[in-house]
């Protein structure tokens, strides 16, 4: 027994050495304060005569700064405007890295200048050295702020960030091979680290329109070499990592976008609101007013994590009933439901396949646009000539509550930009006049049920059904844990014929046949005969620090439905943020104001032209992370650090 135990271990134990190696993940280091990682392979080697014995007194990394220039000219003065670009333009780079500075030149190196480092002694303050060398075209490293070893290996430095609004689910870094790894490093903050690289290593081309633009990703899109959650622990446990890219995420990343983790989602997308509601995974913090307000979901990670973080430009989320909307009106960010099937979702999480779109939530309207355009490809057509009737849903006319002055003035500034004419918008009424002459129904009884049993039948079978037979297979026969408000919209689809669902698509397109053939119409000349506009937020608060009733199905006709029925675009504007009071704070604090565009479908990109031409008229502004979408300011929550 003895000997047979002793014998197994060190069995075990000559196996495990021979099978062990050891990978390196790169390391972190902290620069004036700032925290940095390094991955682990370096992106040049410099030899040249100059650098041996300048870095070689310890074994130990010196920060870097990296310029390249191209003259025969470059003297001190363009390089202290090189300085003050790095410093304005990024927000990795720091003095610190002047403390050795590289120059590498293309082309011929100029004669008769001092090289040495007093002809920059004016643009620099303590720079120990400053080594220049000509260089190949092919072996110009990309300028910006490094770190280099005594050995001469030159390490990439990366931006540690703390993601204090809990928005990630796990940090991502790229492989090189196609692959992505969870980030290997911490900071303070009471959560995840972020790294984000300089943004000087990147030049936007053609090619890659979003080179360096820095994505975080909704947790229900694959991305090879990670595992998805879908917001579900069992889920993340069960299954191994991904092997293929979601086809969003792999058009993300071909037009250059740096995905930086994954974001949090509510359960299998299905919406659920802070706190009991989010068993599996806490919810994410909306950095707005008293920082105590609902995320909204189910793209909540992407809603927190967009309206928290300047240095995160943009997320992809999904919306199949309001799951890109809910957060971005609620964080006041500018965010899209596209026309429906713009991007197939291969390797993405269904909820119901004809409802479900990628879309984006982000600070920056023209970011926005151009990862629109990598994301859809030639499915959207960027057009600049727009209609003149605007349907008003429910934008106030008169200024009773703060924030309807917001209203008012976007209205009438938007209407005159465009020579538009806006009428009152009923939609009881349009349908009362010209529904379609099969049915006698009001839309509350044709599309009561009609959402809740899509994404019911559509998930249970597409998705709960092979999980819970797997996890039985895996567990013994055990059912994994769910949290309750898949359960109960799940219970409402198994509680139907499970063919309830074809008739849900004939009212369905019922709906949307009326809808484009009546309300938004395709137009020849400006894509949809009108607009529609409706209220996203103003200034509502859902305090997450509620009891709340059990979670319920979600039923009943309302505007937010009218997208996802007819599968045309509905896009989220920030316009604003107007006064409440908090009970948190016993103080005024202020939240966002939205406003919702609808045009006919497929008429996405001439919403995209339109906004770029409010932003440029002065009539709209991009927003901005932090307490104030207008203003930002550090969130109430982490004031006093
Ligand atoms: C160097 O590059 C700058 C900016 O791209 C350009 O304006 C300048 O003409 C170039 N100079 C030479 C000598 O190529
Ligand atoms: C350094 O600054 C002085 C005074 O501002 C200026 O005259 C000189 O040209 C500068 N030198 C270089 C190398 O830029
Ligand atoms: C050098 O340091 C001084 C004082 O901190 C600062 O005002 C100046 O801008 C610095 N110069 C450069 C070129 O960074
Ligand atoms: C355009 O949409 C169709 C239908 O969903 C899809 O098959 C195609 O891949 C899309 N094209 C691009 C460039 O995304
Ligand atoms: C709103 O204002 C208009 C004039 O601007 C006025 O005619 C109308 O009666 C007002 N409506 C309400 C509900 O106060
Ligand atoms: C639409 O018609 C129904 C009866 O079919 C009626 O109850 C309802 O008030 C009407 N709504 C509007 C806004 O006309
Ligand atoms: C409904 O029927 C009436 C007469 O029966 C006809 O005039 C009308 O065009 C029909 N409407 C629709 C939407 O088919
Ligand atoms: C919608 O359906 C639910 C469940 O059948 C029902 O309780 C509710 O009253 C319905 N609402 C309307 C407006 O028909
Ligand atoms: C379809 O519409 C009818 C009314 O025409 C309604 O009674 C029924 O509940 C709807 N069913 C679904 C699944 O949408
Ligand atoms: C619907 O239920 C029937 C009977 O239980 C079953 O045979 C059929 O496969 C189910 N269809 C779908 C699409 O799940
Ligand atoms: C729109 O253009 C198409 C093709 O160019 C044409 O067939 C159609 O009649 C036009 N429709 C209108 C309303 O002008
Ligand atoms: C704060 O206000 C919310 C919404 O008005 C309410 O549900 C909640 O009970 C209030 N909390 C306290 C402590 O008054």
């Amino acid at each position: 027994m003895r000997l047979s135990f002793s014998s197994l271990a060190a069995a075990a134990l000559v196996q495990h050495s021979l099978a062990s190696t050891v990978c390196r993940t790169g390391q972190t280091v902290e620069l004036d304060g700032i925290p940095y990682y390094l991955p682990a392979t370096p992106v040049t080697t410099l030899h040249h005569n100059d650098f041996h014995g300048t870095f070689t007194k310890d074994n130990t990394l010196t920060p870097l700064t990296v310029i390249t220039a191209n003259g025969s000219s470059y003297g001190g003065s363009d390089l202290a405007n090189t300085i003050a670009s790095y410093k304005a333009d990024d927000d990795v780079f720091s003095e610190g890295f002047l403390e050795a500075i590289y120059v590498q030149y293309i082309g011929f190196k100029p004669r008769g200048h001092d090289w040495k480092a007093a002809s920059y002694s004016n643009a620099t303050n303590g720079t120990a050295a400053v080594l220049h060398q000509q260089v190949e075209k092919s072996s110009v490293i990309p300028p910006g702020p490094y770190f280099i070893s005594s050995t001469g290996a030159v390490y990439e430095a990366w931006r540690l960030y703390s993601d204090f609004a809990g928005a990630f689910t796990e940090p991502l870094l790229a492989n090189g091979d196609g692959t992505y790894s969870v980030l290997p490093a911490g900071v303070s903050g009471q959560s995840l680290a972020v790294a984000v690289p300089s943004r000087l290593y990147f030049t936007k081309t053609a090619d890659k329109p979003l080179a360096g633009v820095r994505l975080g990703i909704k947790d229900i899109y694959d991305i090879a070499g990670v595992k998805t959650s879908n917001g579900n622990r069992a889920w993340y446990h069960l299954y191994p990592a991904a092997e293929e890219h979601a086809t969003p995420v792999k058009r993300l990343i071909e037009a250059g976008a740096v995905i930086i983790g994954k974001m949090k989602t509510s359960q299998f997308a299905n919406g659920e609101t802070a706190t009991a509601d989010w068993v599996d995974y806490h919810s994410p913090w909306n950095p707005r007013g008293d920082g105590l307000q609902d995320p909204s979901s189910s793209s909540a990670g992407p809603g927190a994590g967009a309206g928290s973080y300047s240095w995160l430009d943009i997320t992809l989320g999904s919306d199949t009933g309001g799951s890109i909307r809910g957060p971005s009106q609620v964080q006041g960010l500018y965010g899209n439901r596209p026309s429906h099937d713009l991007v197939t979702l291969e390797n993405t999480m269904p909820l119901a396949p004809e409802l479900d779109t990628a879309g984006f939530l982000t600070l920056d309207p023209a970011i926005w646009m151009e990862a629109a355009k990598a994301l859809y490809g030639k499915n959207i057509t960027i057009s600049r000539k727009y209609p003149k009737k605007i349907h008003n849903y429910d934008l106030p006319t008169n200024v009773t509550e703060p924030g309807d002055q917001l209203f008012v003035d976007f209205l009438s500034k938007v209407s005159s930009f465009l020579g538009a004419k806006v009428q009152d918008f009923d939609v009881d009424e349009a349908w009362n006049s010209s529904r379609p002459n099969s049915t006698q129904s009001s839309l509350d009884d044709l599309l009561n049920i009609t959402y809740p049993i899509l994404i019911s039948q559509e998930q249970t079978r597409l998705v709960r059904d092979p999980f819970y037979e797997d996890y039985a297979k895996a567990h013994d026969g055990r059912r994994p844990f769910v949290d309750p408000a898949p359960l109960v919209r799940w219970a409402f689809g198994d509680s139907y014929p499970n063919n309830t669902v074809d008739i849900a698509n004939a009212n369905r397109t019922l709906f949307q046949s009326w809808w484009s053939n009546n309300v938004l119409v395709a137009d020849n000349a400006t894509c949809s005969d009108s607009l529609l506009f409706y209220v996203g937020s103003e200034a509502s608060v859902n305090y997450r620090n509620q009891y709340l009733d059990s979670p319920r199905v979600p039923f009943g006709f309302s505007i937010s439905r009218v997208s996802p029925f007819w599968g045309g675009p509905d896009f989220v504007i920030p316009l604003g943020s107007a006064e409440y009071f908090s009970n948190i704070t016993l103080h005024n604090e202020v939240l966002p104001v939205t406003v919702d565009i609808m045009a006919a479908r497929g008429c996405d990109g001439m919403i995209f032209g339109l906004v770029q031409d409010l932003v440029k008229a002065g009539i709209i502004k991009p927003s901005v992370a932090g307490y104030d979408n207008v203003d930002g300011g550090q969130i109430l929550f982490r004031r006093g650090y």
